[in-house]
């Protein structure tokens, strides 16, 4: 049971991190353009809040497979805890499995089908990212995907299937679904994060207890 965050913002990642509670994260361009600074000192910095075993997506933006790689060559050698992600296109296909043929881990974005996930498996993907509130958006079921794709995966005769990322989280009640679904990992937006630590039944308990506290006899 693996929590990411998705955001670019170093200093958000930052505090969050000291928790412990944090195994990786992933960005994507739009996260990107909301930083306002260059990828590569973006994922630089992320990288350098992590241990080696973790994992930090670096998003390669091409129409090739050559020149993904070729951006997918410039992110890994930063770090051994880059990940590389790359579309679920044909391209981006080609490009996971060379990259996963040289032990670069990839994570395969902007998965919307069981079959799109049994091609990542094919390719040698570490981790596949099913988009569950862009499903919802348009009328798909984003859980019952990631249901589907944990019976195929555990179904297969693969030796290590991908591991499914769920994506695009956009409620408390999709952590808690995808989990239940069978998904390896949830990536959360920092909003998201926060709120799976409330309980309005919590903060009721410590406003009582504090109360009583100041009532106890203290020597
Ligand atoms: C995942 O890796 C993506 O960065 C992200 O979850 C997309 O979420 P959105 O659909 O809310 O943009």
């Amino acid at each position: 049971m693996k929590i990411f965050l998705d955001t670019s913002e170093v200093d958000v990642i930052s505090k969050h991190c000291e928790s412990g509670l944090i195994d990786g994260v992933t960005t994507n361009p739009t996260l990107m353009m909301q930083a306002g600074r260059d990828p590569i000192d973006v994922i630089k910095d992320i990288s350098a809040l992590f241990p080696d075993d973790s994992s930090i997506s670096a998003e390669v933006v091409a129409d090739t497979a050559e020149e993904m790689i070729s951006q997918a060559k410039q992110y890994y050698s930063i770090s051994s805890n880059i990940t590389i992600k790359v579309p679920c296109t044909e391209e981006g296909l080609k490009a996971c499995k060379f990259l996963s043929d040289k032990d670069i881990p990839v994570n395969v974005t902007l998965i919307f089908s069981t079959t799109q996930a049994i091609l990542c498996a094919k390719a040698g993907a570490k981790y596949v990212s099913p988009f569950i509130g862009r499903c919802e958006d348009n009328g798909l079921s984003g859980i019952g995907l990631i249901e589907s794709i944990r019976t195929i995966y555990d179904r297969s005769n693969i030796g290590h299937p991908p591991e499914i990322l769920a994506a695009s989280i956009r409620t408390t009640d999709h952590v808690t679904n995808a989990f239940i679904a069978g998904t390896d990992i949830v990536t959360l937006p920092p909003s998201i994060l926060k709120e799976m630590y409330k309980h309005a039944l919590t903060d009721q308990g410590i406003d009582q207890f504090d109360k009583d506290w100041k009532l106890v006899n203290h020597k």
